[in-house]
């Protein structure tokens, strides 16, 4: 049997058991030596895609014996960005770069690198970095709601990414839970399309990760939340708006839950956060999902995106002051000093603090208001237009992060076909799905009609080869299904190994 096979096996509830006995099987050396045999077709495939520039770009596996000239350096990386950049800056890509005009970049570039020396590890000497981030995480809030929250002080910390953010979030929670209620065996409650970081943050902090199913609109089914709730249960969570299907989870319900049982509730708002308030502004019919509901204890929301700062900050909330208390790290007794710091990191580029209140001061309320029109109406064309291609469908009813499927073509093709018109979009599971994020970039004239005019190709095509080899389509067949599931996650390692090939 190829790994190729295993896509068609399913195994119901035995799926837990077969990826148990995976585990093991593996590891002896027959079926080690089977499996690296099926892993190295694929592994060339990704390899290629991991090292476009292996034998063609000189590479550096040790240090230069001297020191090579600043010109030449920067040459070297001036190239490699040029190569990268066309495909982001014509807006071929979903997400990732949520901006991208060259005045803004230049903007932050001199934000940058005026404060690139700073750490705010060090706060009295560069007490300028405390009063960015002061400033920003009360920007923040504001936007979020925090001056209608009643019964709120509404505070939180910059940090280093929308990750980051729910994972010190999650830790305070665990923290606060076992502190203040007793609980030892900590729960937490997500629905499926939540973002894996809170998967990450069960995984590291020792959490057990309940997940729930979402309903045929993608958001979050709040009866089937209500039955995963316990007396170990710490938090739940929802998406505003979730990653897979750009749809907004019923968080005043969810939140209604938590605040019942005098647990914790986090708005995931890393992606919908600086596009939401404004979109409600403009007239969107956005259900409340910030501080303003008495049950949302803490929320994320991601400066890296759709604030518009450089990659590398991201903003995280709370209702109140006890519970960021639990987030912080202090400890007295340490040979090196009195330590604190409020995130993971210890030092910390005080730069990327800057140019994000850079980005937010020069962006104000009109600029965000104004970036969110023109990325909900090319948000809506494009979903409509993907609505009246045969063939397809939308999941869900997003408003600019759009996912789509096919009942009758494999999506992870059509996918593929897009990849070689130079597009570059996010595959998806459970449904097979792929979505675009739509960002400024793709607001410039001429992208959205490109693209469909691309998907509609992608479609046709598909539908006359649908049998065509190679590309990614056979990986994401095969992670939808179990047993396969290790095999995935092995490629993945893999990949990651991969990465780090000189
Ligand atoms: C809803 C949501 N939450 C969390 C994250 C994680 O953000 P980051 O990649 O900045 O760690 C993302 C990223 O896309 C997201 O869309």
């Amino acid at each position: 049997m190829d790994i190729k096979d295993l896509a068609n096996v399913k195994l119901g509830p035995l799926e837990p058991l077969v990826a148990r006995i995976y585990r093991y099987a593996k590891r002896l050396p027959i079926v080690k030596e089977k499996l690296e045999a099926e892993y190295a077709p694929i592994m060339e495939e990704l390899r290629k895609s991991a090292k476009p520039y292996a034998g063609e770009v000189e590479s550096h596996a040790a240090l230069p014996p001297e020191g090579k000239a600043h010109v030449d350096i920067l040459a070297e990386i001036r190239e490699l960005e040029r190569r990268e950049t066309e495909r982001w800056k014509d807006g071929y890509v979903s997400g990732a770069v949520y901006h991208g005009d060259p005045e803004h970049i230049a903007f932050l570039n001199e934000a940058y690198a005026i404060t690139s020396q700073t750490n705010p590890l060090h706060s009295d000497l560069w007490p300028s970095i405390a009063k960015y981030e002061a400033e920003i995480v009360s920007m923040t809030g504001n936007m979020l709601g925090a001056r209608r929250a009643v019964d709120a002080q509404v505070c939180g910390a910059v940090s280093s990414g929308g990750t980051e953010s729910i994972m010190l979030a999650m830790r305070a929670y665990r923290d606060w839970a076992r502190d203040i209620k007793g609980i030892h065996s900590p729960e937490l409650v997500v629905p499926t399309t939540a973002h894996a970081a809170f998967d990450k943050s069960a995984q590291y902090f020792g959490i057990k990760l309940v997940k729930v199913p979402v309903g045929p609109d993608f958001r979050a089914d709040v009866a089937a939340t209500k039955k995963a709730i316990n007396r170990h249960t710490i938090c739940v969570v929802g998406s505003a708006i979730s990653f897979p299907h750009g749809v907004i989870d019923p968080i005043e319900e969810l939140s209604e839950l938590a605040r019942k049982r005098g647990i914790g509730f986090h708005t995931d708002a890393c992606l919908g956060g600086f596009i939401l308030p404004w979109a409600e502004r403009l007239g969107y019919a956005i259900a409340p999902f910030d501080f303003r509901l008495p049950g949302v204890t803490s929320m994320s929301a991601d400066t890296h995106k759709y604030g518009y700062a450089a990659k590398g900050t991201s903003v995280v909330l709370y209702r109140n002051y006890d519970l960021r208390h639990y987030q912080y790290y202090k400890v007295a007794d340490w040979p090196g000093g009195l330590y604190f710091s409020p995130t993971f990191a210890g030092s910390r580029p005080g730069a990327l603090s800057a140019t994000c209140w850079a980005a937010m001061m020069s962006m104000g309320e009109s600029g965000y208001l104004n970036a969110s029109r023109r990325i909900l109406e090319v948000g809506g064309k494009i979903r409509e237009g993907i609505r009246a291609i045969p063939g397809l469908k939308v999941l869900g009813d997003p408003l600019w992060v759009i996912a789509f499927g096919s009942d009758e073509l494999d999506i992870y093709r059509v996918m593929d076909f897009m990849t070689k018109r130079n597009w570059n979009l996010n595959g998806l599971h459970r449904p097979p799905s792929v979505h675009l994020a739509v960002t400024l970039r793709h607001t410039q004239a001429g992208v959205a009609d490109r693209f469909l005019a691309d998907l509609r190709a992608a479609v046709d095509h598909t539908r006359a080869h649908p049998d065509e080899e190679g590309g990614m389509a056979p990986v994401y067949g095969m992670a939808n299904t179990l047993p396969v599931q290790g095999v995935v996650t092995d490629l993945l390692e893999r990949y990651l190994d991969a990465l780090y090939e000189v």
